[in-house]
């Protein structure tokens, strides 16, 4: 069939929106029609070549839609099925599946190949070359074909335009606070870059029953929409917040540091380490480009204060788990899905989308497709 997707034709190019043809699913494969697709800053680093990637890349790994045709052999999902897509396979077989840690699953290592799992083909095509979905999703188009352990059945009763979030910003967020910082009652958490990532990990650090939930974030704006997720502070660098931080703990400081920046940058490990408490520990979800091999930290401090640095990926969630416990508890009214949306834009303004979050205007840019965007 035709459609069209926003692709990068290599390092530093644009988003171009092109027609392309896209193959039946095979088997262990469904084709969703999307409702919308988040923004993601990651999908940037992928553009700008900060990461390796097989080009033509076709953007986009948040999105949320209906299940609109069965490959053969797919065995947990049928036509009509809502679906939000993961940016991590979970095969539910691998060892990593098995202990509970989809999150990590062995077929992680595929997504950055650009090839489909079910065949090691290319089920789209752009003006007659291979299409490299972005963690094999490629949500900038209206419709994808995915592997079946790419799309977590949800509930039919949520709006699909924001369900599409919890494909990756919403659980980065959420379980680098929750589940990797293991934020407890009366903590003091900060959250360093409060945008898609970020806002989420406010969100739930505030959930777990933090006591101070501090944000920084350059981005003036960020002040009064992050108070909106539970913020109690909020600085314009880390190097502005040490100083109240140290005031307002009685000298301890952070227990738990979350780094949600767009962007990392070697200096700021150390800068970060220095905001967490003796004991502390600070979170590592954001990503910089491949090539950093070497970042400040002032080694002989983290061994004698006791920090720790925890990496992660997807906030430690397990899709299959928890994109349905979210979507409970935005049902039971307390999960602010909608208020993540800062602005909706087209897929034909997708450049703008980018250019509007590296302002750090938005908390997550998404775009929403309507009826003229269907085949
Ligand atoms: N580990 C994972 O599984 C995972 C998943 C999703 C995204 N990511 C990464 O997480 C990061 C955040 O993603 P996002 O989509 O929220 O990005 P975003 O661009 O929406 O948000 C980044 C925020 O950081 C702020 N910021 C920029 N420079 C800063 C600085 N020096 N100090 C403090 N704040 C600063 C910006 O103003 C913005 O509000 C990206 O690097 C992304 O690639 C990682
Ligand atoms: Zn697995
Ligand atoms: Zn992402």
């Amino acid at each position: 069939m035709k459609t069209k997707g926003a692709i990068c034709w290599g390092p530093g190019e644009p988003w171009a929106v092109e027609e392309l043809d896209m193959g039946e699913p095979v088997a262990g494969e469904v084709r969703i029609r999307l409702a919308s697709a988040g923004m993601c800053h990651s999908d940037e680093h992928m553009r700008a070549g900060d990461a390796p990637s097989p080009y033509p890349l076709l953007g986009g790994h948040e999105g949320a839609g209906v299940v609109e045709a069965v490959g053969p052999n797919v065995t947990s999902l049928e036509e009509g099925d809502h679906t939000v897509s993961t940016y991590i396979p979970a095969c539910g077989r691998c060892v990593w599946c098995a202990r509970g840690q989809s999150n990590i699953c062995d077929l992680g290592a595929r997504i950055m190949g650009g090839i489909a799992i079910a065949d090691g083909t290319y089920r789209t095509t752009v003006k007659g070359q291979g299409a490299a979905p972005m963690s094999l999703l490629g949500t900038f188009s209206p419709y994808i074909t995915v592997h079946e352990s790419q799309a977590v059945k949800i509930r039919d009763d949520v709006p699909l335009v924001y369900a599409s979030l919890l494909s990756c910003g919403v659980l980065t967020g959420f379980g680098s606070a929750t589940k990797i910082a293991d934020v407890g009652p009366g903590e003091t958490v900060v959250v360093v870059g409060c945008g898609g990532v970020g806002a989420n990990a406010v969100w739930g650090a505030a959930m777990a029953g933090a006591a101070r939930v501090i944000v920084v974030d350059p981005s003036p704006i960020k002040e009064s929409l992050s108070k909106q997720f539970g913020a109690t502070h909020w600085f314009p660098s880390m190097a502005a917040a040490a100083e109240p931080i140290r005031e307002l703990t009685w000298g301890v400081r952070a227990d738990k540091v979350i780094l949600t920046v767009g962007e990392l940058q070697p200096e700021m490990v150390q800068e970060a380490l220095t905001l967490t408490s003796k004991g502390g520990v600070m979170v590592l979800a954001c990503l910089g480009k491949v090539s950093i091999d070497k970042v400040a930290m002032k080694p002989f401090w983290l061994s004698m204060l006791q920090k720790q640095i925890r990496g992660t990926v997807f906030g430690g969630c397990n899709p299959r788990t928890d994109i349905p416990r979210i979507l409970d508890l935005y049902k039971e009214g307390r999960y602010p899905l909608e208020q993540l949306v800062t602005k909706e834009y087209r897929l034909e303004e997708v450049n703008t989308g980018y250019a509007d979050m590296l302002a750090g205007s938005n908390i997550r840019g998404l775009v929403r497709f309507d009826e003229s965007d269907y085949c």
